[in-house]
């Protein structure tokens, strides 16, 4: 970070300097030493659209005697940079068909993760803040033996976000929720390194409110197959309604055989329909987010994430772990780093 020109060096005179700090010089982490001969000098903190500022007041702070950053309303908190969540700048809309789901217009779903499993496979994720995603246990353990430890199989992970050819940072841990595989199909996966946030990588919002109502619509996207089992190189994307949780129920309990994979159904998980259109999310769709936006406050949220992508346009219902019913543990997770 800079600190202003030269000429305020000239002590004894109570020159004044506004600088503007920005989240991409990493203005938000601590600033640096100050120098000595500055009469009073203030730093307004701001974030560029990305990130919002964390501190009370208005992000106005004054080095004070013993050179160290103050404000009036936040004290010597040092103020932090946070993601912005849930604000796509263009947001998905219902133009742009194509056959088996509409194509995803550039950062229409900024939260969408690709992970690369070791034999190649590509299967979901979901960025929920600019370090963490969720996924699936089944996604993690793809291709690995159920008695693998998952610090085993975090290195064998690659993710990619947004339009990117290079994999992101690598991933540092993969964190079981602990009723996976009985109840929960839920992993989180810890980044080595924070991305930087923009227009095609935002963090999705975790629900403050329960969305899952049936008939409520949400949208799936995701790089799985389509209808011609082929993995398209574009994201697509479905719009699907919550679906009644005892008929879902019902028809998975009376589909019993010749399906070499189930659903894994619990308390928290719910299911969801498929469309009039015969669209549907297919394999390598779990992981991602089922996406609702709440007019409210015009943000979007991770209501669920896919956990039974073998619907295909075969059978009725998709199955998420509904992240509300989870959030505890997500929360507690991340807070522990
Ligand atoms: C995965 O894909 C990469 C690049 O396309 C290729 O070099 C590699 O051999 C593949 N690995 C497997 C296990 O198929
Ligand atoms: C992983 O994939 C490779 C290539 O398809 C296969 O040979 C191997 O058996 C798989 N391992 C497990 C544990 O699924
Ligand atoms: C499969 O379903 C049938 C009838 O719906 C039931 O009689 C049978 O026990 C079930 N099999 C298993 C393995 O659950
Ligand atoms: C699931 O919910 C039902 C109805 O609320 C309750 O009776 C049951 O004990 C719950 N099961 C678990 C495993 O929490």
């Amino acid at each position: 970070m800079s600190m202003g020109p030269a000429v305020l060096l000239i002590a004894g005179l109570a020159w004044t300097v506004l600088e503007t700090a920005t989240a991409t010089d990493w203005s938000c982490a601590k600033p640096a030493e100050i120098e000595h001969g500055y009469v009073e000098h203030l730093i307004k903190y701001r974030c560029d659209p990305y990130y919002q500022l964390r501190s009370s007041g208005d992000g106005t702070y004054k080095c004070d005697e013993d050179h160290e950053w103050v404000s009036p309303e936040a004290g010597k908190e040092v103020p932090v940079c946070e993601p912005v969540c849930g604000k796509p700048k263009n947001p998905p809309r219902q133009m742009q068909r194509i056959i088996g789901g509409l194509l995803a217009g550039k950062g229409s779903f900024p939260w969408q993760g690709r992970l690369v499993t070791r034999h190649n496979l590509t299967v979901g994720a979901t960025l929920i803040g600019d370090q963490w995603l969720l996924t699936t246990g089944r996604n993690v353990y793809l291709n690995h033996s159920e008695n693998t430890k998952p610090e085993e199989i975090a290195p064998t992970l690659q993710l990619f976000l947004g339009s990117q050819k290079e994999p992101a940072s690598g991933i540092e841990r993969v964190v079981l929720h602990p009723g996976y595989p009985e109840t929960v199909d839920l992993a989180l996966l810890k980044l080595k390194q924070k991305v930087l946030l923009g227009e095609e990588v935002m963090p999705i919002c975790l629900p403050q409110k329960d969305y899952v109502r049936p008939g409520r619509v949400g949208y799936v996207s995701g790089w799985g197959r389509g209808a011609t089992f082929a993995f398209p190189d574009m994201l697509k994307y479905v719009m699907l309604p919550v679906a009644e949780g005892e008929r879902c129920r019902e028809y998975y309990e009376a589909r019993n055989e010749s399906y070499w994979v189930q659903p894994i159904l619990s308390n928290d998980t719910f299911c969801v329909g498929m469309s009039e259109l015969r669209e549907d999310t297919c394999y390598g769709d779990a992981g991602g987010a089922f996406a609702v936006q709440d007019p409210d406050d015009n943000t979007w949220y991770v209501a669920g994430i896919l956990s039974y992508d073998k619907t295909c346009t075969v059978s009725k219902y998709g199955v998420y772990v509904d992240v509300q019913r989870v959030l505890a543990w997500v929360k507690e997770t991340v807070a522990a780093g």
